[in-house]
């Protein structure tokens, strides 16, 4: 099923669901985590107190609140410490049990920033690997949009070494 990869702020889309990379807390941080709770308003860090946390590679839903995105689904990536302390097997679990709780709601479309690869340190590269690789295994048997979004000018850069032009 459709899967593509774009530069934007994944907090723009209006998608059935847009995936927070949030630390275990689920009570709000920086980079995407900041953006996603600023645009969507109080009742979003609301909702997540009752939620009372997330364990690394578990997700976790949430209405939209004042986003274009219906619903939000929180997870938590792995800290990238060597790779060599479950990273990659982590990282993989946060993307398909956000796939799996997406599928769970029945929610057709669904926008995912680059899990990890900001304060949470996992190689760029790498990153985008498992993150493709996790979407397309999980889509060839699955009906649904996914979209892999992009944000910062290295990113993109290290995505179209890898795999081509990518929509702006
Ligand atoms: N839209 C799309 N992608 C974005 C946006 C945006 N608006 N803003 C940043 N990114 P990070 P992590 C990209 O650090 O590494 C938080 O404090 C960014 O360029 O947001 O999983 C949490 O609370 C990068 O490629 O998440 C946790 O404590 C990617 O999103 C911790 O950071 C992920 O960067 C999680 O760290």
């Amino acid at each position: 099923m459709p899967f593509k990869i774009i530069k934007d702020d994944i907090t723009t889309l209006k998608v059935d669901a847009i995936v927070n990379a949030a630390n275990e807390s689920l009570l709000g941080g920086g980079g995407v985590d900041g953006a996603i709770h600023r645009a969507a308003g109080h009742k979003l860090l609301e909702e997540c107190r009752g939620l009372k946390g997330c364990r690394t590679g578990q997700a976790k839903i949430t209405k939209g609140y004042d986003l274009p995105a219906k619903y939000v689904i929180h997870t938590v990536g792995p800290i990238y410490k060597d790779g060599r302390h479950g990273e990659e097997e982590l990282l993989t679990s946060a993307y398909r049990n956000s796939l799996l709780l997406a599928k769970k709601h029945n929610l057709k479309s669904i926008a995912f920033p680059l899990i990890s690869s900001g304060v949470y340190g996992y190689p760029k590269k790498e990153a985008l690997k498992i993150a493709i690789s996790t979407i397309k295994t999980f889509l060839s048997e699955e009906d649904m949009d996914a979209t892999l979004v992009l944000f910062d000018k290295d990113t993109v850069k290290i995505a179209e070494e890898l795999y081509g032009e990518i929509k702006y």
